[in-house]
């Protein structure tokens, strides 16, 4: 237990909490970028996500946390347009996209990533993060008719190969790449089309622990410097405590508490949640 306690003191981690901090002064005040009101959904007779209502802050960095069937995927899933609520609804800077199909969220800039990697094994570093930019333009499929929007293309994969650190990497095939150069690519495709909002399912799920800050510093990076909003699911405490502006932790498809990490830290409800063993502890 007392082990367990410890998961709590977020002081001492490398990755700063000064650095929260800052940034929440005057964020929480910014204008809501997604809110999802009475958000429901139900597989059958098993409610995966119970009337759900968050909102989220521009410029910030949000997680979800959680343990396994909460409905974190499923929360996710029906924010990026991939699977329809039952009932509810989602707002999106001021408007309405419950029933936006995905690639018309995807064109109104959310950008999200999979639990399980998302890249063709059989490209180039370059043609992965290449496609993912074309496939964002209107004219995806006839870039070859259009010179101009195919070097607009190529100068944005180069941009993205840079801040994501792959450009030694950019002629390796995807398969061939370490698990966690591979996370980087699949962080690149979805930042290719530069989207304003990115979520993030489990985005260091499989990596080696001493490459998981890279990646999280990566993340916070490219959100503070795009002045984009991440939502985040990351089982790593230490990483969610770290980092987040906000947390929202989720239990049995329902919010079980929201608040700032030293808000979510004194929770005795998260506590009693996740001291009794309901969640999955991973460091
Ligand atoms: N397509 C589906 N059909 C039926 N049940 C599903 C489906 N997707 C998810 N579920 C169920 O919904 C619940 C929430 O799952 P999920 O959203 O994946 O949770 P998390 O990501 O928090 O682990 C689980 O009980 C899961 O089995
Ligand atoms: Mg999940």
């Amino acid at each position: 237990m007392l082990a367990d306690r410890r998961q709590w003191t977020i002081v001492n981690h490398p990755l700063s909490t000064v650095n929260v901090h800052r940034k929440l002064e005057g964020a929480m005040d910014s204008e809501v970028v997604f809110e999802t009101i009475n958000l429901r959904k139900e597989f059958g007779a098993l409610v995966a996500v119970d009337d759900v209502n968050i909102k989220v802050h521009k410029n910030t960095l949000h997680a979800i946390i959680g343990p396994n069937g909460a409905g974190k995927t499923t929360f996710f899933n029906l924010l990026s347009g991939n699977i329809e609520p039952t009932a509810g609804k989602i707002i999106y800077k001021g408007r309405d996209i419950t029933h936006q199909p995905v690639h018309r969220t995807i064109h109104s800039g959310i950008g999200r990533s999979f639990q399980i990697t998302n890249i063709f094994p059989n490209l180039t570093v370059f043609e992965n993060i290449r496609l993912a930019a074309q496939a964002m333009g209107k004219d995806s499929f006839k870039f070859w008719q259009a010179a101009s929007h195919f070097k607009r293309y190529e100068e944005r994969t180069w941009e993205v190969i840079g801040t994501v650190g792959l450009k030694e990497r950019a002629y390796t095939l995807a398969r061939t790449l370490p698990h966690g150069d591979q996370r980087k690519l699949e962080l690149g495709m979805i930042l290719a089309p530069d989207p304003e909002v990115l979520l993030l399912d489990e985005p260091t799920a499989g990596m080696a622990a001493e490459q998981v800050p890279e990646l999280i510093a990566l993340i916070q990076q490219i959100q503070q410097a795009g002045s984009k909003t991440v939502m985040l699911v990351e089982h790593n405490m230490n990483v969610v405590m770290s980092v987040s502006d906000m947390i929202t932790v989720m239990h049995q498809g329902a919010v079980l508490a929201e608040g700032t990490p030293a808000e979510i830290a004194a929770d005795k409800d998260v506590q009693t949640a996740y001291l009794g063993g309901l969640y999955e502890l991973n460091m």
